[in-house]
């Protein structure tokens, strides 16, 4: 039988390096919902769709050729044959992808999808892990592994000015605490973080270093 592992968390938690690099020790498949929110942003921007019209973003998100690469080891998304997993991660689209998750219209499309993607895929390579912010609650509330990645807002505040200086040195670290602390305000409509729903283990990463991390989401799913 499949392994279906859920991993939810917010934006520093670690939670997207981790769960890949746990999917490749699990040798099985690997989903990012979040990268499906970005894409469905990225391409009302590019096609010129007002992210406050409501119906108009669903029926992008009903329409958008949207092909998710399942490789823990090599992350892709795929629209109307364009590779844009660099594109969706621009500041640009982190800014507007609030507007996209929090569209009560566009949530149980994007739900769904990920429901038929998180099954195809545990088929195809044996086992998946999904991440993102509802998976352990909405989308997969039946896996057989949930988790709940979380960290301090200062851990995750030193993982994001890191990152950020690995590209390019545009934003300062207090315009980062800004993002990350004004991103959970937005995201707080969406789910709680604070707790760990029944029968999802909480796993804090704060004083953890990435291999400890890893280490640590494994050990709950062989447990
Ligand atoms: O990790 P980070 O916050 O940078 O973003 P992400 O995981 O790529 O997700 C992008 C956005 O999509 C987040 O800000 C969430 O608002 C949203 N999201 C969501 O609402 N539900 C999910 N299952 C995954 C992401």
């Amino acid at each position: 039988t499949h392994l279906v592992v859920a991993v939810d968390g917010p934006s520093g938690s670690g939670k997207s390096s981790v769960s890949r690099a746990a999917a490749t020790a699990l040798g099985v498949g690997y989903l990012d919902t979040g990268a499906m929110y970005r894409a469905v942003t990225w391409w009302c921007l590019a096609e010129g769709v007002d992210l406050l019209d409501q119906q108009a973003v669903a029926q992008a998100t009903r329409e958008i050729p949207l092909e998710m690469g399942t490789d823990p080891a090599r992350p892709s998304v795929v629209v109307s044959g364009r590779e844009i997993e660099d594109d969706i991660r621009t500041t640009r689209v982190s800014e507007a992808v609030s507007k996209v998750a929090t569209n009560t219209l566009v949530r149980p499309i994007l739900q769904q999808l990920q429901r038929e993607l998180i099954d195809e895929i545990a088929t195809r390579t044996g086992g998946v892990v999904a991440e993102g912010r509802d998976i352990t609650t909405v989308v997969a509330p039946d896996a057989d592994v949930r988790i709940l990645l979380t960290a301090s807002v200062e851990a995750r505040l030193r993982r994001r000015s890191k990152e950020l200086h690995g590209h390019a040195a545009e934003h300062a670290v207090e315009a980062t605490r800004d993002q990350i602390v004004r991103r959970d305000a937005d995201d707080s409509t969406v789910s709680d973080f604070m707790e760990a729903a029944e029968g999802v283990t909480l796993v804090d990463t704060s004083d953890l270093d990435f291999d400890q991390s890893v280490q640590a989401l494994l050990d709950v799913v062989r447990s």
